[in-house]
């Protein structure tokens, strides 16, 4: 069954009509096509699909996206400004904390989520902020100083 599913994403203001039963990742992928945002282990062990709802890191493969009504949903796709890389997305490329990529999506938006409530992590907030997601190239070593990086005024 579809119903009408009204949803802020990335600053702009929907309306879809979705199935009851869409998860929130398959909604922003193939409803939307933001595709930024990647499905890694499909069952809530990985963060690689991590987006912003309301400004918290959550796993969208484990959202459904009607339970995302009347909220601001944020993915990779909204750090850029003006086409640039956002200051966390460049630390990332320059401190090498990517490099199949394909947990980087998640990863950012999970350390994006650390930094608008703690702008100044210190490194064992930047790992427990972090904790939910997996990385199976970098050894983690690269993300959390990419991480420093980005949180240095
Ligand atoms: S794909 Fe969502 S936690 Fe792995
Ligand atoms: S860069 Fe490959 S899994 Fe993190």
């Amino acid at each position: 069954m579809k119903s009408i599913l009204t949803i802020t994403v990335n600053d702009a203001l929907r309306q879809d009509a979705v199935a009851d039963n869409i998860l929130l990742i398959d909604y922003l992928r193939d409803v939307i096509g933001l595709t930024g945002t990647k499905m890694g282990c499909d069952g809530g062990e990985c963060g690689a699909c991590t987006v912003l709802v309301d400004g918290k890191p959550r796993h969208s493969c484990l959202s459904l996206a009607q339970a995302c009504g009347g909220a601001h949903v944020e993915t990779i796709e909204a750090l850029a400004e003006q086409s640039r890389l956002s200051k966390l997305q460049s630390a990332f490329h320059e401190k090498l904390g990517a490099q199949c990529g394909i947990c980087t999506p998640g990863m950012v938006m999970a350390a994006e989520g650390l930094l608008r409530g703690n702008p100044a992590p210190s490194e064992d907030e930047i790992r427990e902020g972090l904790g939910a997601n997996i990385c199976r190239c970098t050894g983690y070593v690269k993300i959390i100083e990419a991480v420093q990086a980005a949180a240095t005024p």
